[in-house]
């Protein structure tokens, strides 16, 4: 499978598939700027929380290569200013700050502007190979878990689209089918953005995965009449206490918990920030129209407020094991151990 965000070499930009598109047209398109990059992050061209941080990566390589000043020192500002720029497109997947700060930290003692080009464009191939790499080894390590006849209800995208390639949650799904396992997953389509209905529906189908759509409000009843063997996610950020994830996350892990269904969250060591949730992680609260349009036409009454928080935190004694590429932690307090 080709891969969802790139570094377009000859031309100095970053290439990513346009998720807005999908599933109707699978194309790519070029950010050759930083506001062409912010804008991407903030409508969602590209999104998933490894995606961010590869995006996040790229950006200050972007930023090395397109800011300009009269000395080397103003260069470097500039050029933090800019990956500052990317670093709060969104506010929730810790992955962009992480991506964003540990190329920042790879520019060093650097003293010439080819040498801060060269340095941060490496780190951030590096992030990306990695992001790769990750992704497989936790798909290897998840599937495991899985009976070789198995039906995964997922949430949101956490596929390849959501990441280099691969995936988390789609990437236990992955690696279990590669191994010979028969698995078949249940999408939440995913109100109001639809990341389960058009992107995980489209991936999983275009690699002969099989798969079914269900509206989120269906879930609850799926795992009622059986036949759900897990439930598997992503995730946005994994606090010593709660998993961020995309809204309607909590709901899922509740009904899984009541019904007996296990509950995965599986995420490479980047989605994890080590600090007790509370109050200092920002929700992100989107648009009115994501939720009170449909099509263009109203759904909702002029002048009736809505909520439209994109992702919600699962407390993590929901959460039957968390699978990272260094292992499958029931126990989060190993989490964050060295
Ligand atoms: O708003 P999105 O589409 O960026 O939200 C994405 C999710 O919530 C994913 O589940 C999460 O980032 C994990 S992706 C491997």
């Amino acid at each position: 499978m080709d891969r969802t965000i790139w570094w377009d070499s000859p031309a100095g930009r970053i290439g990513l598939v346009d998720q807005t598109l999908l599933p109707a047209r699978y194309e790519a398109i070029a950010c050759a700027d930083i506001d062409a990059l912010v804008e991407a992050i903030r409508v969602l061209r590209v999104r998933g929380a490894p995606a961010l941080g590869v995006a996040g990566a790229y950006g200050v390589a972007l930023a090395a290569r397109t800011v300009e000043a009269p000395s080397f020192e103003g260069y470097l500002s500039r050029v933090r200013e800019a990956s500052a720029r990317v670093r709060s497109a969104r506010p929730t997947a810790v992955n962009l700050a992480w991506g964003v700060d540990r190329v920042l930290a790879a520019i060093g003692e650097a003293s010439a502007v080819e040498e801060v080009q060269s340095r941060t464009l490496a780190e951030a191939e590096r992030i990306a190979e990695e992001d790769l790499a990750m992704c497989r080894a936790l798909g290897a390590l998840g599937a495991a878990l899985l009976p070789d006849d198995a039906t995964v209800l997922t949430h949101c995208n956490a596929g390849a689209l959501a990441c280099v390639g691969w995936g988390t949650a789609l990437g236990v799904v992955r690696s279990a089918v590669e191994g010979g396992k028969r698995v078949s997953v249940i999408a939440c389509e995913t109100r109001p953005l639809l990341q389960g209905a058009r992107l995980t529906a489209f991936e999983l189908r275009r690699d002969g995965i099989p798969v079914t759509v269900c509206p989120d409000s269906a879930a609850a009843l799926l795992m009622r009449e059986g036949g759900i063997d897990a439930v598997i996610v992503g995730a946005d950020r994994i606090c010593r206490d709660a998993v961020f994830n995309k809204v309607g996350t909590y709901m899922h892990a509740i009904t899984a918990r009541h019904h007996g269904i296990p509950f995965y969250v599986a995420a490479p060591s980047s989605t994890l920030d080590p600090i007790h949730c509370g109050a200092e992680v920002e929700i992100e609260e989107r648009g009115r129209d994501e939720v009170a349009c449909l099509c263009g036409t109203p759904s909702v009454p002029d002048g009736v407020p809505v909520r439209n928080p994109a992702f919600d935190l699962t407390p993590l004694e929901l959460v039957t094991a968390i699978i990272t590429e260094r292992g499958v932690f029931r126990d989060p307090a190993n989490l964050f151990s060295p």
